[in-house]
């Protein structure tokens, strides 16, 4: 059984299919790259799997451990173990940098979780968690703070976004450590080099699937373009 299962899973909005029959397997421990041209559905999936407030299936299961989880809550998914790092990261008003690393593991040392995202712990363990912090610093920060839950299913959209383009090995870093730390990670990105660290990928193309398989091979169909007329019968023969 996979530690994720996502069943012909359909998102409809008014007569707009953003999800279509989506199906993905995920096992514990294993990154999962999912890519994609801009608007395909990959947020949507995430925010679906997370449970965000009205994202809810119109079709199709999501499974956790064996367990239909899209009716619950996102708290609840949380507490199964389900950790989202957002597109655009989120700020916490009143909060230190240290207090909001071990919001979930009190007794948590959280100076080597910023070490990892290159952040000097100490600059920021006193910081709060506010406007104050730059965009990439937010981010960074946000990046630690799953590494510091130990989820066991941590889902990155584009983890990079904000961070510098020197700093690519600190998010690879982020993403070995997540795997190493035996979470499962769902890694939506646009980078080539973040996408070729995980075990498996695809390409996701008007909300289905279509390629799958070694980030490297998926890669290279996801550039080949030939995905760009998807009314032809290139998207329906690739289907896993
Ligand atoms: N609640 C909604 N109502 C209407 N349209 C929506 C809704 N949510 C998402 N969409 C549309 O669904 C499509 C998929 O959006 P999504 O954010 O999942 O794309 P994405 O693959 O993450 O793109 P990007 O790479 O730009 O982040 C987009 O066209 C978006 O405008
Ligand atoms: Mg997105």
């Amino acid at each position: 059984m996979s530690l994720l299962e996502i069943k012909n899973l359909s998102f409809q909005v008014g007569t707009a299919k953003i999800l279509d029959d989506f199906c993905l397997s995920i096992e514990g421990a294993e990154v999962h790259a999912l890519l994609g041209t801009n608007g395909t559905g990959k947020s949507t999936l995430a925010y679906l799997i997370a449970g965000c407030e009205g994202y809810h299936p119109t079709g199709g299961t999501i499974l956790f451990d064996g367990r239909a989880i899209h009716t619950f809550k996102i708290h609840e998914r949380a507490q199964l173990g389900i950790t989202m790092a957002w597109q655009e990261p989120v700020r916490f008003e009143g909060i230190s940098v240290a207090q909001y690393l071990a919001l979930k593991h009190r007794d948590l040392d959280p100076a080597p979780f910023l070490e990892m995202v290159g952040l000097e712990p100490v600059r920021y363990l006193t910081r709060m968690v506010d406007r104050s912090l730059s965009g990439g610093e937010r981010k960074r920060i946000e990046l630690a703070s799953i590494l510091a839950l130990r989820p066991r299913l941590a889902i990155f959209d584009e983890p990079d976004s904000g961070i510098d383009m020197l700093s690519i090995y600190d998010i690879i870093n982020v993403i070995n450590a997540c795997k190493e730390g035996d979470s499962a990670v769902l890694l939506i990105t646009h980078r080539e080099e973040i996408a070729l660290i995980a075990d498996q990928a695809s390409q996701v193309c008007r909300g289905r699937i279509v390629s799958f398989g070694a980030p490297a091979k998926v890669a290279a169909y996801y550039k080949s373009r030939q995905c760009s007329a998807c009314e032809t019968e290139v998207c329906a023969d690739d289907r896993p």
